[in-house]
């Protein structure tokens, strides 16, 4: 993909690829667990902009992985994701109505049912990753498990979200602020763009690269959001805006303003793009996808 072409006709497809291999794996069983598979469904099928399975499937392509692999890995992320995604929506939590255009899990179905569809979501990213279809190395796919469980913990996503509401009423510094959002969201981005790299078993100078550009990527994609919660439209957006200033959460927006919390994420993404030197037109879409997470409106 040359740059400025535009990336939501790749984000469809992907989200066609991606829908079509979620409808094979969470097929409706005929028995009391109907209704767990019913909103596993309604939260991961339809919807999302899938910008980490393309992130995966874009790393991967550096380095000539194998399609169908890259995609199980694609899938994983997009299970922890919306994993975290229908628990972030629960009344403990932001408590939601809306995520991408649709009822929550929780408003859909019921508050028990969300909470184990992000247990089973969860479970279901490593049973991808750990199946020998993923990798015929065990080494690599131990190396993937062993990423995207640190992503997920206590030292990244879920981490994250504990300093997130612990920002509610606190007076969050830039520097914490930074490291919130770096947990919150940087890191599963991370294992999207790091993947390439271990399913590749590429040398670690070129892991280097997709980590720096993963690094700024991720913060300049929270900033994106925050500015969506602040100046976008609900309706493109598919969810709930304005709540942030209502939470008293700090972001780079309630610590910047709207005018420097832009150019700060601009200046991000040019960094991102700037790790990607060495590579040539292979990273494109990479490229690509970094410009797109600070220009959308959803
Ligand atoms: C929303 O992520 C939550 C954040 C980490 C900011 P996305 O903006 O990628 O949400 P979907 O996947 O498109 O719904
Ligand atoms: C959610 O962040 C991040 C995770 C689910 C890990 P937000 O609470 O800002 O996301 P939205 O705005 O609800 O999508
Ligand atoms: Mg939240
Ligand atoms: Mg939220
Ligand atoms: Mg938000």
């Amino acid at each position: 993909m040359r740059p400025g072409v535009q990336l939501q006709p790749v984000l469809d497809a992907i989200g066609e690829q991606v829908d079509a291999r979620f409808d094979r794996l969470l097929a409706v069983p005929d028995d009391p667990r109907a209704r767990l598979y019913e909103a596993m469904r309604h939260a991961i099928i339809g919807g999302g902009k899938r910008m980490r399975p393309l992130l995966v499937v874009a790393s991967c392509d550096l380095f000539h992985v194998d399609r169908e692999r890259a995609m199980r890995v694609a899938l994983a992320i997009e299970a922890v994701h919306v994993y975290s995604l229908v628990h972030d929506d629960l009344p403990c939590m932001d408590d939601d109505d809306l995520r991408r255009g649709k009822p929550t899990v929780h408003r859909a179905f019921d508050e028990a049912t969300a909470v184990l569809t992000g247990d089973a979501l969860f479970a279901i990213a490593f049973e991808l990753i750990a199946d020998e279809a993923t990798h015929e190395d065990p080494f690599v796919r131990a190396e993937l498990a062993l990423e995207l469980a640190r992503a997920s913990g206590p030292a990244g996503m879920a981490g994250g979200q504990a300093m997130d509401l612990a920002a509610e009423g606190a007076c969050f510094d830039l520097a914490t602020t930074t490291r919130l959002q770096q947990l919150k969201t940087g890191a599963l981005i991370g294992f999207s763009c790091e993947a390439g790299a271990i399913m590749g078993k590429v040398p670690q100078p070129l892991r280097m690269k997709l980590r720096g550009y993963a690094r700024d990527l991720g913060l300049a994609f929270q900033i994106a959001d925050d500015l969506l919660d602040v100046e976008g439209d609900a309706a493109a957006a598919g969810k709930a805006l304005r709540k942030d200033e209502a939470r008293g959460k700090s972001t780079f927006v309630s610590l910047l303003g709207v005018e420097r919390a832009r150019a700060q994420a601009e200046m991000l993404i040019d960094q991102a793009i700037h790790h990607l030197q060495g590579f040539g037109a292979e990273a494109d879409l990479l490229r690509g996808i970094a410009r797109f997470a600070i220009e959308r409106d959803h």
